[in-house]
């Protein structure tokens, strides 16, 4: 599958913002979930539509209306939870679904700590969210965990890449398309992505 960069320039704008290390709390979280629900318009580009007809005021209208077509969110816990708010907001009627994974300080390995998915997970078409795919080591595991609950149309929705996590996921799960709105050039020696916006979970959450 082809990784899919987004480089829209609101969302290279609003990214300008969320890397500089003087982004505030508040704002670094609204710019989360703004940068977010506008990736959401590539991620769902596909989605099947109903044809219907409404009355306006004026005249009936032709309209194109969303088939239905059932949709899960799944946020990684922590940082994910603002991508699920921001993407919810479009299509309220999504199922959600939460994975917790934490990245062990000194071996990097995602530890998980928490998985509630909704029970029809198979049938649903799957947007994994995450800001950050550094290593990949997180995003492998939560699609391996969707997975193994049947789910086949998977697509990983990080707002910036590493190259190296982005290899570890097209060789592992090679059917999961990949969407970023930045690639950016490495890890460094603590797996942190450079230049990459710091740890995400305590820059939404204000912990340190
Ligand atoms: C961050 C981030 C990803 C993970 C990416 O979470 O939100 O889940 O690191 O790193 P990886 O690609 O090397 O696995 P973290 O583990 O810091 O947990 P947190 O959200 O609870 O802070
Ligand atoms: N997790 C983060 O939050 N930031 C990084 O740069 C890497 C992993």
């Amino acid at each position: 599958m082809p990784v899919t960069v987004i480089d829209h320039p609101l969302i290279q704008h609003k990214l300008s913002l969320l890397r500089d290390q003087d982004t505030n709390v508040r704002d670094f979280r609204a710019l989360c979930t703004e940068i977010s629900m506008l990736m959401a318009f590539e991620a769902m580009r596909d989605l099947p539509l109903d044809e219907a007809v409404v009355k306006t005021p004026v005249a009936p209208a032709a309209v194109k209306r969303l088939a239905g077509k059932k949709l899960a969110l799944v946020g990684i816990l922590r940082a994910g939870l603002v991508m699920v708010d921001g993407i919810l907001s479009l299509v309220p009627s999504a199922r959600v679904g939460h994975i917790g994974l934490y990245r062990d300080p000194k071996t990097l390995e995602p530890v998980e700590y928490y998985k509630k998915l909704p029970s029809d997970i198979a049938e649903r078409d799957a947007f994994l969210l995450d800001p950050m795919l550094a290593t990949g080591g997180s995003a492998e595991a939560a699609i391996t965990i969707l997975e193994e609950l049947g789910a086949r149309n998977i697509r990983l929705l990080c707002i910036i890449g590493a190259p190296e996590g982005i290899a570890l996921v097209e060789r592992t799960h090679p059917t999961v398309e990949i969407i970023l709105a930045a690639r950016d050039e490495r890890l460094n020696d603590k797996g942190y992505i450079v230049p990459g916006l710091g740890d995400a979970g305590d820059r939404i959450y204000g912990t340190r």
